[in-house]
C-alpha cells in the first residue's frame, strides 16, 4: 500500500475551521495550538526588478481552478483563492460591507471589551495593492480608520513615494480592535481575527500584498520568523497571495536609519506593479 504523506494545505485548513469553530464557541474543541510554522517560499531578488505593463483595473486574470470546492463562509478555501476569478466591483462592495457589519459586531475575543469601536480597513475595493499592518492604536481606535497616527502619516508619504495615494489601495490590518496599550497581539486574538483578514483579501484579490512588520508577516505567511529575515523579497502564502514583507512604519519611525530598507521594498513593489516613481518635491 502506497502511503502519502499529509497535505499541509489540508492540516492547515483544518486548523483554521478548529479555531473559527472555537472562536464561535464550540467548547468541546482542544485548545489553541499556534499556528504550524511552514517554510515560506520566497522568490529569488532578481538583479533589477521586472517592470509590468499596468493594467486598467483589478488584478492579473488568473485561471479559474477546475475543480475547487467553494467552502461555506468563513471556513477559507485554501489554495484555491487566488485562482478564482475576480468579483465585479459592485459585488466587492456588497461583500466588503457585509463582513465590515460582522465585524463591527464582533465579540470573538476579549479586545471588544476595550475597544472604542473596530477598525475593519479602508480603501479601493479593487487594489492592485492591499496593506496589512499589526492592530489599531489609540487614533485608529478613536476615528475607526486604519493608519491615521503618526505612523499612518509615514504609511501615506512611503504610499505617496511610489505614486499611490491612499484611496489607490486598501489599507486593513491583522487585528481589528485595538490591544490595550498597544501590546502585542496575543495568538488567541490573532487566531480569532484571522478569518476577516483572510475574507477581505478574497474579496479584494490584490496583485501584491505589503506586509508591514513581524505580526502581519507571520499572520500571512504562518512562519514564525521575523520582518529582518524576510524582508525585500516576495514571498508567497498558503493561499497563494504574493506578498513584500517590509518594516513597519511605526519601527520606521524608531530607527529612521531602516528607511532606506524599506524604500528598497517600495521600489520592488512599484517595479512590480508598473508604477512610475514620481520625482522627489
Ligand atoms: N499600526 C498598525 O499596525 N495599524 C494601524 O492601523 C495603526 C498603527
Amino acid at each position: 500500500m502506497v502511503t502519502r504523506p499529509p497535505d499541509p494545505r489540508l492540516a492547515a485548513e483544518a486548523l483554521l475551521y478548529l479555531e473559527w469553530a472555537r472562536g464561535a464557541g464550540t467548547r468541546y474543541l482542544p485548545a489553541a495550538t499556534p499556528p504550524p510554522a511552514v517554510p515560506v517560499p520566497v522568490e529569488a531578488a532578481p538583479a533589477a526588478a521586472p517592470a509590468r505593463p499596468q493594467r486598467a483595473s483589478g488584478g492579473p486574470r488568473k485561471a479559474a481552478k477546475a475543480g475547487a470546492r467553494p467552502l461555506p463562509k468563513p471556513i477559507l478555501r485554501q489554495g484555491a483563492t487566488p485562482s478564482a476569478p475576480d468579483l465585479p466591483p459592485a459585488e466587492r462592495d456588497a461583500r466588503l460591507a457585509s463582513l465590515k457589519s460582522d465585524v463591527v459586531e464582533c465579540r470573538r475575543c476579549k479586545l471588544c471589551a476595550e475597544r472604542s469601536q473596530t477598525v475593519f480597513g479602508e480603501g479601493s475595493s479593487t487594489p492592485r495593492l492591499a496593506v496589512v499592518g499589526e492592530a489599531p492604536g489609540a487614533e485608529e481606535d478613536r476615528t475607526g480608520r486604519p493608519f491615521v497616527g503618526r505612523a499612518g502619516q509615514l504609511l501615506t508619504k512611503m504610499l505617496g513615494a511610489i505614486g499611490l495615494a491612499r484611496e489607490d489601495v486598501f489599507i486593513m490590518n491583522v487585528l481589528k480592535c485595538r490591544p490595550p496599550q498597544n501590546r502585542n497581539p496575543r495568538p488567541d486574538e490573532v487566531a480569532a481575527c484571522r478569518p476577516y483578514l483572510h475574507e477581505q483579501l478574497e474579496i479584494l484579490r490584490p496583485d501584491l500584498i505589503l506586509a508591514l512588520g513581524s505580526p502581519a508577516v507571520r499572520e500571512l505567511l504562518r512562519t514564525e520568523r521575523g520582518i529582518t529575515s524576510l524582508r525585500g523579497r516576495f514571498a508567497k502564502t498558503p493561499d497563494g497571495w504574493r506578498v513584500m514583507p517590509t518594516y513597519h512604519p511605526a519601527y520606521l519611525l524608531r530607527n529612521p536609519a531602516a528607511k532606506r530598507e524599506a524604500w528598497h521594498d517600495l521600489q520592488r513593489v512599484a517595479a512590480e506593479l508598473g508604477l512610475e516613481i514620481p520625482p522627489r518635491n
